[in-house]
């Protein structure tokens, strides 16, 4: 009933409320939106509105590089559907919020705040960069669009490997710009391949290639979805483990990441859109059968079950015992994204 306290997870029994700083505290005004967008139902239209207007404080938070998670789903949507200027100034200072954690020596914005690390920069970010694209274009100033495409290339050079998989945390010198460490946070070792992190970097390098049109995204999100695609650890029923290393480990090789597959999914729509027929036809049959699986009772809950979550069987991070295997509302939200991709495509 509070919309500044936001159901962010369910598991062993319990609902995980969070504030509106919490980087998943947009994601539930987005499937409002969305669910307004399918149904054009008042209702949803009315608690989308009361959702997103709760947060409006964070377009003056500067503590966090989640601003796009948080605000682009929210109010971004809320603009795309319904021209809301009061939307479009909000976000333009939201974007101006993130800028001050862009670095002109790392070539990057700064992921977090906490931890050890120097400079911070998680693969996850690719996803923020949507918000400052907008804001170059809302606005004539083409600074966020600047910042958006260097922290592209900066994550293009130094998140992957040679196979394409991407590091989780790539950490910086602050003072010169250079690479100190290339670790994970939520994947089971700084060398394996985290799940969700290769999702985030499928969706953002499609996101950043359909704004700027520039060759090389495009390159590197069909690299990433090969790897993805063709992994032999990626279960039949096409819903990861949450670290594509993890069948090394017997004690945790049971723990998919629903939340991993509707990313993905919906990123390959998306894809699909812009590459031959045969890839386009292999990237559309891949997101069917992820949603199929995700669709099906063995991911999605029965009605009035799950806390009204939808999907089941999420890891948020595995290691701290955290929303292992749980429901989580951006696997929900990116779910609903790609069942109206589907439904449009
Ligand atoms: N961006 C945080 C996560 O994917 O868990």
């Amino acid at each position: 009933p509070d919309p500044t306290r936001i159901a962010r997870s369910y598991e062993k029994g319990k609902v995980n409320m969070v504030p509106t700083r919490d980087w998943t505290s947009g994601f539930v005004a987005g499937s409002y939106r969305y669910m307004y967008e399918y149904t054009q139902d008042a209702d949803w239209l009315a608690a989308a509105e009361t959702w997103t207007a709760a947060l409006e404080s964070q377009k003056n938070n500067t503590r966090t590089h989640d601003l796009g998670f948080i605000m682009y789903n929210s109010y971004g949507n809320g603009l795309r559907l319904t021209g809301n200027e009061t939307y479009g100034s909000i976000l333009l200072q939201t974007a101006d919020s993130l800028m001050t954690r862009y670095s002109p020596v790392v070539e990057s914005i700064r992921s977090w705040d906490h931890g050890e690390w120097a400079f911070p920069v998680i693969v996850d970010n690719m996803m923020n960069l949507e918000l400052l694209y907008f804001a170059s274009k809302y606005s004539g100033d083409d600074k966020y669009a600047k910042a958006a495409t260097t922290h592209a290339n900066t994550t293009l050079k130094n998140h992957f490997r040679d196979d394409y998989s991407s590091y989780h945390v790539v950490d910086y010198d602050p003072e010169t710009g250079e690479v100190t460490a290339k670790q994970t946070h939520q994947g089971i070792a700084d060398e394996s391949a985290w799940a969700r992190g290769q999702a985030w970097g499928l969706y953002g390098f499609t996101m950043v290639y359909r704004i700027t049109r520039d060759q090389k995204y495009l390159e590197r999100a069909e690299k990433i979805a090969n790897f993805y695609l063709t992994h032999p650890n990626l279960p039949d029923d096409m819903v990861p483990y949450f670290d594509f290393d993890v069948p090394d480990n017997p004690e945790i090789e049971n723990f998919r990441d629903s939340s991993a597959a509707a990313v993905a999914a919906s990123a390959l729509i998306e894809l699909a859109g812009y590459v031959d027929a045969t890839d386009a036809a292999r990237y559309r049959k891949a997101a069917m059968d992820m949603l199929h699986s995700l669709a099906s009772p063995a991911y999605s809950a029965s009605e009035g079950t799950n806390a009204h979550f939808l999907l089941k069987h999420g890891t948020g991070r595995w290691q701290a015992d955290d929303e292992v295997d749980a429901a989580l509302n951006y696997g929900d939200y990116y779910y609903i994204e790609a069942l109206l991709r589907c439904a449009a495509d």
